[in-house]
């Protein structure tokens, strides 16, 4: 996952570090992917690709489709010729987990962050750092969808505010409930946007399929003020009525009051509902 408050050190971290430029992007070195690497991609994207045509919302079924990408690691650059004429997108190669600032930037300037290796098969299911499978098959699919899109510019754009202010553990919420976790309701049926889950199974199935798992509605404060765990499924899930409802309900928005009026409080546990909430009815999947 991309989790900016939790990018600030590299150390202990998967990745080749050593040659990356100031802004930590490296080439892919896509010739340097053995066959067992493809071949592993093949096999996640396979099985992946089973739930997503149940489980996903329209744009990433539909993007991933655009992306041609079963068989094999794909190629950044054979990407970047889809998203730049689509959304003005492009993926830039990194090691692993980039510094908090590096990020925000790449992301205010239309570059998506994609790690280059590829998970080990005894960590086929969920790994807590991002890999090429949890980058590329889980973000990009999205990139191509306009709202997503334009969300992931102006998060970027917010990020140096957010470090200023104190407030970057509140922003990174927006980003780990929405992008890597979100929920969408299409046709009054539970769908799934976040690359968090498109790219494991189990939770996959866990965010659509598990009724004692609590889903509220989206609501940005709400989401600033939510706590989460990295390491297991997730305890809680927002659901948006529709993808632009997310780049509506914060455009414009001064998110300086928020972070004033929430920094310092400690944050709700994952999976408290607050007295008068309202939760999303269950079933609201098919499965
Ligand atoms: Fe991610």
């Amino acid at each position: 996952m991309k989790v900016p408050c939790t990018q600030t050190s590299t150390s202990g971290l998967r990745g080749e570090y050593e040659g990356a430029a100031a802004d930590y992007s490296v080439g892919q070195d896509w010739h340097a992917y053995t066959p067992e690497m493809h071949e592993r991609w093949r096999r996640l994207h396979a099985r992946q690709s089973a739930l997503v045509e149940r489980h996903a919302c329209r744009s990433f079924r539909d993007g991933l489709a655009r992306l041609d990408c079963a068989g094999g690691i794909p190629r950044f650059e054979d990407a970047n010729a889809i998203l730049r004429p689509a959304t003005g997108w492009r993926l830039v190669a990194v090691p692993g987990f980039i510094p908090d600032d590096v990020f925000f930037d790449h992301l205010a300037h239309r570059r998506f962050p994609v790690t280059r290796w590829i998970r080990e098969e005894h960590e086929l299911d969920y790994l807590v750092e991002p890999d090429v499978f949890h980058d590329f098959f889980g973000h990009v699919p999205m990139l191509l969808d306009p709202a997503i899109a334009d969300f992931l510019e102006l998060y970027g754009k917010a990020g140096a505010r957010a470090m200023a202010m104190g407030a970057l553990e509140m922003l990174a919420r927006l980003y780990w409930y929405t992008i890597e976790f979100g929920l969408v309701r299409e046709d009054d049926v539970l769908k799934v946007f976040g690359a968090g889950i498109m790219s494991s199974a189990s939770e996959t199935l866990h965010s659509i399929g598990d009724g004692q798992v609590p889903r509220l509605p989206f609501e940005p404060v709400r989401i600033m003020r939510t706590g989460y765990m990295i390491d297991r499924f997730q305890q809680i899930y927002f659901v948006l009525e529709s993808l632009p409802q997310l780049i509506g309900e914060l455009v414009g928005r001064d998110f300086g009051p928020i972070y004033e009026q929430w920094r310092a409080a400690p944050a709700l546990p994952a999976g408290q509902c607050l007295p008068g909430e309202t939760l999303i009815p269950f079933p609201g999947a098919r499965t």
